[in-house]
């Protein structure tokens, strides 16, 4: 279950690791069978506000929350049915987004949650597992839907790690040493801005509507990323930290003080060229870890990991590097309830669980 900003979403998933349980040590990976998959978008409510507005994501959780319960089940949450039964007693493990995000967004889902805990026992019916999943590693672990994966292509965790992976989102910019299936460290994230947020902020300036991402993406296809040199902020910060206010700024009087005839050429170029100076970054820095933890891969994640330049951008890298790259399909890039079961599984295994209890502030 995923309700930390404004997607509503109800996932069930199965997960296949049989040499696991023979010998934890394994190096196979597991592979993830996603049965059901229910996302409720509430960009069209929020996008007036032109940003995510706390209480009413809250609002249209509990509203959507019960709708895709009987899409997952299909049965009502209050039904006493056989049907219910069948549904409940077939699941081993539920989980549940506690952080980071809005935490009436957060509560709302665990509330929910706790609503499906009391069904078991209203039934009779043996509680499965129940834990609190953070969201950040979800994004992490959406590489397991990568195709080379789901294709059985790589099937060696040997292959993978260790691992230089970039979650990119609109709350977070996070470089992570990814060493093995159940190690990795921060090695840096951005002190101010997320770079989705610096997306969402330019695409407002150039009156585009929320999310942005997409918006400055479509726009940039028309423009000149060379035309206009905006800084690269922190690029050669001996730290593995971002920052993107400064960029923001930049754009902003750039708009404000450019003389030129604001039509749609120049709205392009200044779209493209904001993208090229935040991705040259990113770039930029991850081919420096890559080198320094000699990674035999790199994965990107979030909702900015969907923008097809950036993909391109890091697969050159990943040839020039002679390296893996692994990137979830575009639907997993943005929030939704399977990658959430995933991390869950990794954790369930490694024993790292949540309690029920919303954390806006969660780190990796
Ligand atoms: O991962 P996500 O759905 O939510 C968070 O956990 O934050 O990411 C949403 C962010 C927004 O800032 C949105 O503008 C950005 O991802 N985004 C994109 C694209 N699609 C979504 N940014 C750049 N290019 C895109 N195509
Ligand atoms: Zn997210």
């Amino acid at each position: 279950i995923e309700t930390s900003c404004d997607e509503t979403s109800l996932a069930k998933i199965k997960a296949e690791w049989p040499a696991y349980f023979k010998n934890p040590k394994t190096l196979t990976l597991p592979i993830f069978k996603i049965i059901k998959n229910l996302i409720l978008s509430q960009i069209k409510i929020h996008s007036h506000f032109g940003g995510v507005v706390p209480n009413l994501a809250k609002r249209e959780h509990q509203k959507n929350l019960p709708i895709l319960f009987k899409k997952l089940s299909g049965e009502n949450i209050d039904s006493n049915s056989q049907k219910i039964k069948k549904f409940l007693k077939d699941i081993d493990l539920i989980t549940i987004t506690v952080g980071p995000g809005l935490e009436p967004a957060l509560w709302s889902g665990i509330e929910f949650t706790k609503k499906i805990i009391k069904k078991y026992k209203e039934l009779n019916i043996k509680s499965p597992k129940i834990i609190g999943a953070n969201h950040l590693l979800g994004h992490l672990y959406s590489f397991m839907l990568d195709s080379k994966i789901t294709s059985k292509k790589i099937k060696n965790q040997t292959q993978i790690f260790p691992s230089i992976a970039l979650i990119v989102s609109g709350g977070h910019t996070i470089l992570i040493n990814f060493k093995s299936l159940f190690e990795y460290k921060k090695l840096g994230e951005t002190r101010d801005d997320a770079c989705g947020e610096a997306f969402d902020k330019v695409a407002r300036m150039l009156d585009l509507k929320y999310p942005g991402g997409p918006q400055i993406e479509k726009l940039a296809k028309a423009g000149n990323p060379k035309e206009i040199i905006f800084p690269r902020p922190m690029i050669y910060d001996k730290s593995y930290d971002f920052s993107f206010s400064g960029l923001k700024t930049s754009v902003f009087y750039y708009l404000r003080d450019s003389k030129k005839v604001k039509d749609e050429k120049f709205k392009a170029d200044v779209a493209a060229s904001f993208q090229e100076a935040a991705f040259d970054v990113l770039i930029y820095k991850s081919t420096r870890a890559i080198k320094e933890f000699k990674a035999k891969s790199v994965m990107i994640s979030g909702g900015v990991a969907a923008n097809k330049t950036l993909r391109k951008k890091f697969y050159k890298l990943s040839k020039l590097q002679k390296i893996l790259f692994f990137v979830p399909p575009f639907i997993y890039n943005t929030d939704n309830a399977v990658i959430i079961g995933i991390s869950a599984y990794f954790n369930f295994l490694n024993k790292k669980f949540k309690k029920l209890k919303a954390i806006g502030d969660l780190n990796i």
